[in-house]
């Protein structure tokens, strides 16, 4: 993850539940927002294993489960923590000003 591309509104803070997946898309590009404990993340909506919908999963620890099959992801990194899953899904920075949480997309 690099720090160019543009910063786009995703949603409102108020819109996010607590572990709970928001998914959003944005020009095309599904994602799935997060707030935890350690802040609010958004990640590729699309499991790496079999493109499942990870916002229908759920979130613990800083990590989303794939409803599907059980992948899990590490919301900060994308790295998946085993199988069925063999690859990352992309991470976005986020940032949070006034209530409204902006995402940094590369296109
Ligand atoms: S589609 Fe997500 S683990 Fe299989």
């Amino acid at each position: 993850m690099t720090d160019d591309g543009r910063w786009v509104e995703a949603c409102s803070e108020g819109d996010l539940a607590l572990n709970n997946p928001l998914r959003v898309e944005i020009d095309g590009l599904a994602l799935a927002i997060v707030k935890t404990d350690e802040g609010i993340f958004a990640v590729s909506d699309t499991c790496s294993h079999a493109q499942w919908s990870l916002s229908e999963g759920e979130v613990e620890d800083c990590m989303i489960e794939c409803g599907l099959h059980g992948a899990r992801f590490d919301l900060r990194t994308g790295v998946q923590s085993g199988p069925p899953a063999t690859s990352p899904i992309p991470t976005y920075l986020t940032t949070t000003a006034d209530g409204t949480v902006r995402v940094q997309i590369h296109a």
